[in-house]
């Protein structure tokens, strides 16, 4: 019989915690469920009165959050206690790309995973069955397990992998209709006091259970395959514009193939996000350490694909622009990686603006979710040229047609749905003439702008 968890604590209230955290305390009333942050401001977001201030946007989220908040959800900065109240503790704090020292561009950075290890290992009194959500490099866990084995207390730890499926901007809808729920282990007792809590949602025959090495691989493995569809399309993309196909067209043909599938068939300015390059880059890097050459040259072109489509995008503009955007205003519309997050982690128009930016473009964006803030420190962080600088070739508004007016050209970098409704033939007449659209997400419909007298440029035809 598998110990009934009465009490959870969960460390990092980021993309990962906080939405899976929720939805767990919301199909399982009878859990106390206390996730911990040492970042105080995101704790106070999370406890905010008005829900639009969350710190995480996710369609469906803030409902979730008023009903178990207080109830038996709770945000706290007080880690070491959640730590020693808690049966199962999950660890899903951020693991970025190492930006220092051996591994530096390719390697995990485990620091934060091994201070949570210190930490629960200082802490714990109680026999803990700790929790990888993080996504990981293969054998983290026998690292984590070495320090809670040797700097503990002399109590019990169990290590399980149950590495986080969802997607961003679905992450509600995913989590409470997984595909698969995947929990790595060694100790049977342990998994099956993880089956039995997602057991209360998910049917036991998409609660796949493995061993940790199996688990923490599938992880890497999931996310280069479907990054890897991306640059496929993404290369036949460049393909079809000099031949007179049409991706989509293609798309279509080959998805209908039950063998291939229609999902992330969709060509674009290229993909981001916290997870695709971050893993491939893992991946690669492990089979580097491992000598297998081959394996990391195969995986390293999937990025290098996607790095050659956020370039060949910005290049396309200038060059349509005759040859030159210096001083010319760019408008950008979106700026998060895709569209329903507030998230940018790696998102593809950061890389177009800082290209751009290098050509002295001036870039106006807007997004409807993300905040002037966040933008000025992801291009600030790229570290291309003095954030003053960037302050000044760069405005962020909060109106599209605002952003539109008196501008030489649109891109379109996420595919918000808001920008299909706008008043495209307001927009074209405030703009500068000729007047060239260029949609990085295949979003807006050609017919109708060139009809308005558009100059429309799309991925991919
Ligand atoms: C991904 C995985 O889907 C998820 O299972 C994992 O847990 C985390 O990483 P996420 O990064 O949130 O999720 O979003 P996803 O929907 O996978 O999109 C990633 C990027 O690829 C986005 O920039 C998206 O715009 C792009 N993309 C996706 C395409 O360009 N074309 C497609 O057909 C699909
Ligand atoms: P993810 O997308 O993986 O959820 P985020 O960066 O959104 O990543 O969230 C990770 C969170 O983990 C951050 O809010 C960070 O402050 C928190 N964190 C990192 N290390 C620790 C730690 N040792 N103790 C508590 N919180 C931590």
């Amino acid at each position: 019989m598998a110990k009934k968890i009465e009490k959870i604590c969960c460390i990092g209230a980021g993309y990962v915690g906080g939405p899976t955290m929720s939805v767990v305390a919301k199909q399982c009333p009878e859990i106390e469920i206390t996730i911990v942050d040492m970042n105080e401001a995101r704790i106070a977001a999370w406890n905010d009165c008005d829900l639009n201030n969350l710190p995480v946007y996710e369609p469906g989220l803030a409902e979730i959050v008023a009903e178990a908040r207080g109830r038996n959800l709770f945000f706290s900065t007080d880690v070491d206690k959640a730590i020693a109240e808690a049966d199962m503790i999950f660890i899903s704090v951020n693991t970025p790309t190492k930006t220092y020292g051996k591994g530096k561009g390719m390697a995990a950075d485990l620091k934060f995973i091994e201070l949570c290890a210190r930490q629960i290992a200082a802490v714990a009194k109680t026999d803990k069955i700790v929790v990888e959500k993080s996504t990981l490099p293969v054998r983290t866990a026998a690292a984590l397990k070495s320090i809670l084995d040797n700097t503990g207390n002399g109590v019990n730890f169990h290590i399980l992998s149950n590495p986080e499926f969802l997607a961003e901007g679905t992450a509600v809808e995913d989590l409470l209709n997984p595909d698969r729920v995947l929990i790595g282990g060694e100790n049977a007792e342990a998994i099956q006091a993880l089956v039995d809590i997602y057991a209360q949602w998910v049917p036991e025959e998409r609660i796949l259970t493995t061993n940790l090495w199996s688990s923490e691989l599938s992880k890497l493995t999931a996310n280069a395959f479907l990054a890897q569809r991306v640059s496929s399309i993404n290369s036949i993309s460049e393909l079809c514009e000099k031949t007179g196909a049409n991706v989509d067209e293609v798309s279509k043909a080959i998805g209908l193939d039950s063998r291939i599938g229609p999902k992330f068939l969709k060509a674009s300015v290229g993909f981001g996000g916290s997870c695709f390059q971050k893993d491939i880059l893992n991946l690669v890097y492990i089979a580097r350490s491992y000598n297998l050459h081959a394996v990391a040259d195969y995986w390293d072109q999937v990025i290098l694909m996607n790095d050659h489509q956020k370039h060949r995008f910005a290049d396309n503009i200038i060059q349509t622009l005759y040859n030159t955007v210096s001083g010319k205003k760019i408008a950008f519309l979106g700026w998060a990686f895709k569209k329903d997050t507030n998230d940018t982690r790696e998102s593809a128009a950061i890389y177009v603006a800082d290209y751009l930016l290098s050509e002295e473009a001036e870039i106006t964006i807007y997004d409807p979710k993300v905040s002037a803030e966040r933008i000025y420190a992801d291009l600030d962080y790229l570290n291309t040229r003095s954030s003053a600088e960037n302050r000044r070739l760069v405005r962020v508004v909060s109106d599209p047609y605002e952003a539109t007016s008196e501008a030489h050209a649109i891109a379109v970098l996420t595919e918000w749905d808001e920008f299909k409704g706008y008043d495209w033939a307001r927009i074209k007449q405030e703009m500068k003439r000729p007047s060239f659209i260029f949609d990085g997400r295949k979003l807006l419909n050609r017919a109708q702008l060139e009809e308005i007298g558009f100059n429309y440029y799309a991925i991919g035809e």
